[in-house]
């Protein structure tokens, strides 16, 4: 098993640096790959920069050219579920690109021919997600998550969002790892915990809690390699 471990930013990957330690870093892609041997198990840590095309790359990279066969992916979001508060965990049972748009050909946002509106994530892995929140007692919210290549900051945005792919959180990267993952036949995971609630406050509430969130966010996956090497 070689499990690949990304995130969008920095900060998303920094606490699982600091927790493996012992890593060797490799150039590839203009981007920077972490290799490590974690008790006999190898994992690859990397971020792919912000964005689906960055991730696509990056998730590309990470099964074609290193190896994975299972991919986690850690980092921040933001909240479209009014329940959700700064620090809470999703899990994307299914992801939308939400700025996907040929509607003026008939189709639903998020469809183009031969794809489909959402990518849904690997059942098993949902499920060792669930056993560890249990065992810790964490609550992790299963939702479904709208990916686009804009920083939501507007609630009418928001709720367009919210109404159209029935999601519960907003990144910009979670449906282009889907898609990279589910055609290639790699089982994945988007962890995200949040960061601010994509509505005006949403960039001073993002600079506050993004190191705080991904460090949450980080922690959980730590816990989830743990059990999925068990
Ligand atoms: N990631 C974290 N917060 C976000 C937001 N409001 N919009 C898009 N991506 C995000």
């Amino acid at each position: 098993m070689k499990i690949a471990i990304m995130g969008a930013m920095p900060e998303e990957i920094e606490p699982l640096l600091k927790h493996f330690a012992n890593y060797k870093t490799i150039d590839y892609a203009k981007n920077k790959f972490y290799t490590v041997d974690y008790n006999g198990h190898d994992i690859v840590i990397a971020y792919s920069k912000i964005g689906k095309v960055n991730a696509t790359l990056t998730a590309a990279t990470m099964i074609e050219k290193f190896g994975c066969d299972t991919l986690l992916f850690s980092g921040v979001a933001g909240s479209i579920d009014e329940d959700l508060r700064v620090g809470d965990l999703v899990v994307a049972s299914k992801l939308s690109q939400h700025d996907l748009d040929i509607t003026a050909f008939g189709h639903a946002h998020g469809f183009v021919p031969e794809g489909s509106v959402y990518e849904a994530t690997d059942v098993g892995l949902i499920n060792i997600a669930k056993e560890v929140a249990s065992e810790k007692n964490i609550l992790l919210k299963e939702t479904i998550i709208a990916t686009g290549d804009q920083f939501i900051c507007d609630v009418s945005k928001k709720e367009w969002i919210k109404k159209t792919f029935d999601a519960g959180a907003i990144e910009m990267e979670g449906a282009a790892v889907a898609l990279t993952c589910n055609n290639l036949h790699i089982p994945f995971f988007i962890l995200r915990s949040i960061s601010d609630a994509a509505d005006m406050d949403a960039s001073f509430s993002f600079d506050e809690f993004l190191e705080s969130s991904a460090r949450i966010s980080a922690d959980f996956i730590v816990s989830m390699v743990d059990k999925i090497i068990d």
